[in-house]
């Protein structure tokens, strides 16, 4: 037991997929995992062991935003001793050329967020994914034909910012993506020596100002979710 989950020593496997939205996690555990069993109920932020393929598997929810996932990650890592981290999670597209329903593997995250300049006293740390986790995930996603795009993205401390237009200079930069919650999920994982990775489906756009509709985004979470299971398995 850890301060936010009432896991039992040992009920959380060494892999875990981190969807933000908990009922996300129970969606996977549900349609994916064999035998899931759940080992969190606090705040309602799920989450299940099971088998993936013959091998054991964990699903849990984050919430929104660093700080939640923050909590979550660093207690998975510290407390139970996590080893591998593949975030399951939407993003919104900076570029013309990355298209809603893309597959985005994260290389590495920018971020608005003060976080690690506390961490580490005025600094910048460079928060990246996992080589072997993002090599794997990216042979899989051309096996399969996934539309998948590797590449930076920014966590963002805001999802209303008061301009409009901020987006834009990330985008000047290369950034394909904003999400909330990765540059934290790689710092802390660094961090424990466990490997991370985020991959990210585009839910709109703020280019053009399209978003996938409801129907669209449980088929894309799908494939997401399948992707990171095969990850897991194959790395
Ligand atoms: N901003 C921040 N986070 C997001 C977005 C966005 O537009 N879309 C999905 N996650």
């Amino acid at each position: 037991m850890s301060i936010h989950i009432e896991a039992a020593p040992g009920a959380i496997a060494e892999a875990i997929l981190l969807p933000g939205d908990p009922l996300r996690a129970k969606f996977i555990a549900e349609n994916y995992l064999e035998k899931p069993e759940q080992f969190n109920r606090v705040r309602n932020m799920f989450g299940y062991t099971g088998t993936y393929k013959g091998k054991r598997v964990s699903v849990m929810g984050t919430g929104m935003g660093m700080p939640s996932h923050s909590i979550y990650v660093h207690e998975l890592l510290q407390d139970y001793k996590v080893k591998k981290l593949i975030r399951v999670g939407t993003c919104g597209s900076l570029q013309a050329d990355v298209k809603i329903r893309d597959v985005i593997l994260a290389t590495a995250a920018s971020t608005n967020s003060n976080v690690n300049r506390i961490r580490f006293s005025g600094m910048d740390y460079a928060p990246a994914a996992d080589f072997g986790l993002l090599e794997t995930a990216w042979r899989l996603s051309q096996e399969k034909n996934l539309p998948a795009r590797a590449g930076t993205i920014i966590s963002s401390d805001m999802f209303y910012t008061e301009d409009p237009d901020e987006w834009k200079l990330w985008a000047k930069f290369g950034v394909l993506g904003v999400e909330m919650e990765t540059a934290e999920l790689y710092t802390i994982a660094a961090k424990f020596r466990a490997q991370a990775l985020a991959i990210l489906t585009v839910s709109d756009s703020l280019v053009t100002h399209e978003a996938t509709k409801a129907d669209e985004r449980e088929k894309t979470f799908r494939a997401m979710a399948e992707l990171g299971l095969e990850t897991i398995i194959a790395d």
